[in-house]
Parts: C-alpha cells; sequence; structure tokens
C-alpha cells in the first residue's frame, strides 16, 4: 500500500520553516490505517513483545490498536504531570520545543520485551527518551515502529543498534 497517498502535507505549522505531515487522513481510512497498524502487528509478532509503549499524543493512536490485536499490554508515556502515580521522568529535546516525559514506575516489568510505537521519527529526541525511560524500569526494547521517518533530521543516528521499522520514509 502506498501510505502516503494518505499523508497531508501543511507547510509553515506548527511553525515557520516546519513541514508537517499530518496523519489524520490515513487514521480518516479504514482500510489504510487497518493496513499500517497489520505491518506493525507483522513485525512484532516476529519479535516475541511483552508489551507496548507509546508518547502521547499520537504514540496512542497507532501502539494501542498493536497492543490490541497482538492482545498485550499497551503502557503510555505522557508528558509531565498528567500521570496520576509515581513516575521516572526524563528530559527530552523535539523537532520544535523541548519538553519532560514520564512513565509509571511499574509500567514494565525487568525482562520485558518492549515494542516501543510511534508516528513519526523526526530529530529522534522523543524515542530516544523513551528508550531511556524503558531501560531504566529494565526492559529490553524489542524494536521501534513508526509510521513516519523524516529522514532530513537524523533521528535514525540515535537509534544504532536498536530494530526500527519505519513505513514511510521523506528525504
Ligand atoms: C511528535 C510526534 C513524535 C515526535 C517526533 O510529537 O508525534 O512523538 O514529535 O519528533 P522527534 O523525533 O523530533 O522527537 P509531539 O511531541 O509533537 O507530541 P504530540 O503527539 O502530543 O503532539
Amino acid at each position: 500500500m502506498d501510505y502516503k497517498e494518505h499523508i497531508a502535507i501543511v507547510e509553515n505549522w506548527p511553525k515557520e520553516g516546519v513541514q508537517f505531515k499530518d496523519i489524520t487522513p490515513l487514521m480518516d481510512n479504514g482500510p489504510a490505517f487497518k493496513a499500517a497498524v497489520d505491518d506493525i502487528v507483522t513485525y512484532a509478532k516476529k519479535r516475541d513483545i511483552d508489551i507496548v509503549v507509546g508518547p502521547e499524543a499520537r504514540g496512542f493512536i497507532v501502539g494501542c490498536p498493536v497492543s490490541y490485536a497482538l492482545e498485550i499490554g499497551f503502557a503510555p508515556i505522557r508528558k509531565k504531570g498528567k500521570l496520576p502515580r509515581e513516575t521516572i521522568e526524563v528530559d527530552y529535546g523535539l523537532e520544535y520545543g523541548q519538553n519532560i516525559l514520564a512513565i509509571h514506575k511499574d509500567a514494565i516489568k525487568p525482562g520485558q520485551r518492549v515494542l516501543i510505537i510511534d508516528d513519526l521519527l523526526a530529530t529522534g529526541g522523543t524515542i530516544e527518551a523513551t528508550i531511556d525511560l524503558v531501560e531504566q524500569l529494565g526492559g529490553e526494547v524489542a524494536g521501534c515502529a513508526f509510521l513516519i521517518e523524516l529522514q532530513y533530521l537524523n533521528g535514525r543516528d540515535k537509534l544504532e543498534g536498536y530494530d526500527v521499522l519505519t513505513l514511510m520514509q521523506y528525504e
């Protein structure tokens, strides 16, 4: 499937000079969204995954249907102050800003094989922070799956040694 047909390119959003890749047309299209989720499920099935982890907000949209299909759990990573119980936190930089991400301390058990899912690999700041949180809790990152990779932002450089799937690449 040519997933790029279902991505809307928005110039200068959310700020001047950024070319935003909007995944909502892909989500709107049942067969396309299902195919994208199924591709990630196929990838996951070869890697013996125990739990899916996804950062807010779009990591939830892609990650939850994958965890449902695999019949395994989903652990959310949220921006600081959103999770109600004891968390660990990490500072991270992203394509257009700076933030703090958090995960519940008991979200991952030591030794669990984790699949991290997000919509987009841009600078890699979010995935790097997410990997940090997962590994601090003793999880093993068995894979990282994204709908879109912005190759010109070199996020992959932060993922050396990790197993990565991206369904669309923009040069
Ligand atoms: C976007 C996107 C990824 C991240 C990718 O999320 O959904 O999580 O940026 O960029 P990076 O590789 O440069 O870190 P954002 O932080 O905008 O949060 P949102 O999904 O809550 O809007």
